[in-house]
């Protein structure tokens, strides 16, 4: 790993690297914890090249605030992100970068101004300035490092918010790919400052979060009236007695403005002091139906009991196979050959998918891709002989699980895979992992092909094929299977197809 502190040096060697390569960059002011390093592990798996920068942003911070005493280990967060496998640590001191002061030097300096609707809310109202320093600091680290993708935590929802906007009015060519909060057993959510607290003080701190999820049982329960949901939090808060509110407000988490009541999604975000640390948190409130992910080897019937379950609970299928079949089909229609990669990449870039519930429940969606009906002519032999090779590329799985995700800003839906409780939808409501001994999947491909009249093939031979896939199947380097951890493991052998439909419904009854 290479500890780079100077700005030309970094370039240097990003333009030796780049070459096609994607290039993942998480912004910190380090002191690495879990939170960072969640961000740190996301970027590289979906990167070929990871920058972490550290470094102390005086521009975001306020005259009072604790810019001197900010924690700060360069030498042991380094030898942290060289376990990781990050390539290169940005660590710039404040003249390599060319930053003078705090909050009050952005009178004398050329700075990013983010729209005043979003920065005169929430956290904006208390640090003045802060979020102009932080738009200004990550897009001179965007134009430093020119990342393909940059990992942002929902911990900062507001800075998320603004980062978002930030790219999308500049027209900044770099995805922002958000991550969850992570906390501690106690809920704490993660955060360099925690250090300051003793260990009472913590104790006190979690009931931040525990209000938060007060709010978010009731809302489940079906409260939408902000003012009431406020009110829950604000009478949760005043049990701790030792935590000081500075504010609760529930807002769209896009444009960050307060609303009334909550019709598809809101973000209540709370800041409160305990002693002189100040600690944010929130929490996304989200109207949507259930997702229910099934992973799983190959040849647990992973598929039928899908549709199963689907058509008995009334969810749609997200037929992820057949997302894969309409974009090989729409790559043979352009006459693009399969192993052209940047050719499908673009294609793929501008796609939309979209699957229709049948009319009949015995029937699988209706695929459109890009407004034409394809639910026949992705069924093909040509198309079939094809389709593992073009999920194979990166491109494609990354627009597809993009298109996926989408449908799960809705819910009610229903999918399979490998890593569909992992990657595509790790929030999902319920997660089955649906397997079977190798024994018993061998005994049942046996069947199958004695019912085709293939006698040729012994149960043995069938076995050490299955193992042989599962094997590769788990260490392949994309949508490798992996069981999720909050998964419910469902062993098919001796069940029948009904047992394990009726099981998994009562698990889902059970939401
Ligand atoms: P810092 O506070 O070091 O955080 C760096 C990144 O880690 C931010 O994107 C933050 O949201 C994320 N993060 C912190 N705690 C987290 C947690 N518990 N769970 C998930 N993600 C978490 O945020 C900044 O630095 C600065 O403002 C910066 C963007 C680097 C600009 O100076």
């Amino acid at each position: 790993m290479l500890l780079l502190p100077k700005v030309k040096e970094l370039r240097s060697y990003l333009a030796s690297q780049r070459h096609g390569r994607k290039i993942g960059l998480v912004p910190t002011m380090g002191a690495l914890h879990k939170g960072h390093i969640s961000l740190i592990k996301r970027a590289i798996a979906e990167n070929d090249l990871v920058v972490v920068s550290i470094f102390v942003n005086p521009l975001q911070f306020t005259p009072t605030e604790d810019l001197q005493a900010y924690p700060r280990q360069l030498e042991q967060d380094c030898q942290q992100c060289q376990k990781l496998g990050v390539q290169v640590v940005f660590a710039p001191t404040q003249e390599e970068i060319g930053i003078a002061g705090d909050t009050e030097s952005q009178a004398t300096t050329t700075t990013v101004v983010p729209p005043a609707t979003m920065t005169s809310v929430l956290c904006g109202k208390f640090r003045p300035g802060h979020f102009t320093g932080v738009a200004t600091i990550v897009t001179k680290l965007f134009n430093i490092v020119q990342p393909d993708r940059a990992y942002f935590g929902e911990k900062d929802a507001q800075q998320l918010a603004i980062i978002r906007r930030l790219v999308r009015d500049l027209n900044l060519p770099v995805e922002i790919v958000g991550c969850p909060i992570v906390r501690e057993s106690s809920g704490l959510a993660l955060s360099s400052r925690n250090q300051y607290l003793t260990e009472v003080e913590k104790q006190q701190a979690t009931i931040i979060h525990r209000s938060l999820q007060q709010v978010e049982r009731e809302f489940k329960a079906g409260m939408k009236d902000a003012n009431t949901l406020i009110n829950l939090a604000r009478k949760q808060l005043a049990t701790v007695p030792e935590v000081k509110v500075q504010y609760i407000e529930l807002v769209d988490p896009e444009n960050l403005q307060p609303i009334e009541k909550i019709e598809k999604t809101g973000l209540m975000a709370i800041a409160a002091y305990v002693s002189s640390t100040r600690l944010i948190d929130n929490i996304l409130l989200r109207q949507r139906q259930p997702i229910i992910a099934i992973d799983g080897p190959a040849g647990a019937g992973k598929s039928t009991v899908t549709r199963k379950v689907a058509r008995k609970l009334g969810l749609l299928y997200l037929d992820t196979g057949a997302m894969y079949r309409a974009v090989t089909w729409l790559v043979m229609e352009s006459g693009i050959a399969i192993d052209e990669e940047q050719a499908i990449a673009s294609l793929v870039e501008k796609i939309k998918i979209e699957l229709i519930p049948p009319n009949a429940a015995n029937l699988p969606p209706c695929v459109y891709i890009n407004g034409q009906e394809v639910t026949q002519v992705i069924r093909t032999p040509e198309v079939t002989a094809n389709v593992s090779k073009i999920a194979a590329i990166g491109a494609v799985r990354e627009q597809l699980v993009k298109q996926q995700q989408r449908y799960g800003e809705e819910g009610g839906i229903i999918a399979e895979g490998r890593d569909i409780g992992t990657k595509v939808f790790p929030d999902a409501e319920l997660k089955i992992f649906l397997t079977a001994s190798v024994r018993e999947r061998a005994r049942r491909r046996w069947q199958d092909l004695q019912n085709q009249g293939r006698e040729d093939i012994t149960i043995e031979q069938l076995a050490r094929d299955i193992q042989q896939r599962d094997e590769r199947d788990s260490n392949r380097p994309i949508a490798p299977l992996k069981k999720a951890k909050d998964a419910i493991e469902i062993v098919t052998d001796g069940l029948s197809i009904e047992e394990v439909t009726s099981q998994i419904i009562a698990l889902y009854d059970r939401i």
